[in-house]
């Protein structure tokens, strides 16, 4: 299967938020959406880069659909209420919810509401950023999530003992652990829909090796001298970031993407290729676990200090 995304059916009239729309998979993934009519809600920490990414996608022939900038710090959840807020005001409904920002192995440093920044933001930011939209994506037709997880999923291992990790931090089992719990968000959250009778589907995607900015931004928090070696290295198996954007494009829009998949590239193990659906990280397919770290996100945002504004 070689799809792509001129397969994208037309979005007219439908509303998509990107969360970190202004780099990498997610201005790719806005670029596609936007060519096929949807108005894209650029959801950026930082105006002056999500203006920078309007203007180049408004400039690009190709963008039929409206662009607005959205105000979203995904490690700060009162910053994550008040984009909810701003979205239900200005638009009232939501047809796409692209969870695809990110953050990939700094040191160990902090959320503002005190969460380790990669589980805090990856999972915990998109967590809350969810469940505050869900109401405005429930009665519309064909609505979707697509949460963005990685190939670390298979390496990750969620730490109940230790989420934060405050006794010990690794920053790649910290990535690890953080894009497991992505996947596993998305399959919960599909068995709470369904349970529900709420025709929104909640699926997953992966890009595989893509070049972004999440290497050269890891590297710069690092310091780290041996990994541009080794992304040196490995750069011929790096595929462009509108390539990598495809398995979320699948997930986000194509009619045969089924609930609670999990799309990836189909060659070299899933680093590189077309979007098929890819196998789930066994530890992601224990529905228990899955409640489990559910219940445990619920409660780490409900008593998260400061206290995000109610939206
Ligand atoms: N590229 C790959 O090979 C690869 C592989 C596996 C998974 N992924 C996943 O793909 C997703 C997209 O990453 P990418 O490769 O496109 O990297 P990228 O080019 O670095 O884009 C990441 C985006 O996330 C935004 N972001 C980071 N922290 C944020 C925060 N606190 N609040 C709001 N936005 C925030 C960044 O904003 P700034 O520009 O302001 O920093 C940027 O827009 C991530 O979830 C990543 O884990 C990527």
């Amino acid at each position: 299967m070689r799809w792509t995304a001129d397969a994208i059916p037309d979005q007219s009239g439908r509303i998509a938020l990107v969360t970190g729309a202004n780099s990498g998979l997610g201005l790719e993934t806005s670029r596609a959406l936007a060519a096929r009519g949807a108005t894209v809600l650029l959801a950026c920490r930082s105006r002056a880069k999500a203006e920078k990414a309007r203007e180049e996608l408004l400039t690009a022939a190709a963008s039929t659909g409206a662009l607005d900038v959205l105000p979203l710090d995904l490690a700060d959840l009162a910053s994550v209420a008040a984009a909810a807020k701003a979205v239900t005001e200005r638009y009232g409904r939501l047809d796409l919810l692209i969870n695809n920002a990110g953050v990939m192995a700094p040191p160990r440093m902090l959320t503002r509401n005190g969460f380790e920044l990669q589980f805090g933001t990856n999972h915990l930011g998109h967590f809350a950023l969810t469940l505050a939209l869900l109401p405005l994506l429930r009665d519309r037709p064909g609505a979707r999530v697509v949460t963005v997880t990685s190939g670390a999923q298979y390496f990750g291992r969620i730490a109940f003992d230790d989420l934060q990790g405050e006794r010990r931090y690794d920053r790649w089992r910290a990535y690890g652990q953080s894009k497991l719990a992505n996947v596993m968000f998305a399959l919960e959250l599909q068995r709470r829909l369904a349970a529900q009778g709420s025709g929104t589907l909640s699926l997953a995607a992966h890009p595989g090796f893509a070049r972004t900015n999440l290497q050269p931004a890891s590297i710069a928090a690092t310091g780290s001298w041996i990994e541009p070696l080794a992304y040196r290295l490995m750069d011929p198996l790096f595929q462009s970031a509108a390539m990598g954007a495809l398995p979320q494009l699948f997930a986000a829009t194509a009619p045969e993407a089924r609930p609670g998949g999990h799309y990836g590239p189909d060659q070299w193990g899933g680093l590189r290729g077309w979007p098929t659906e890819v196998r789930i990280a066994p530890a992601a397919l224990d529905a228990g676990q899955c409640r489990r770290l559910w219940e445990v996100s619920e409660a780490l945002c409900a008593a998260a200090s400061p206290q995000p504004a109610l939206a």
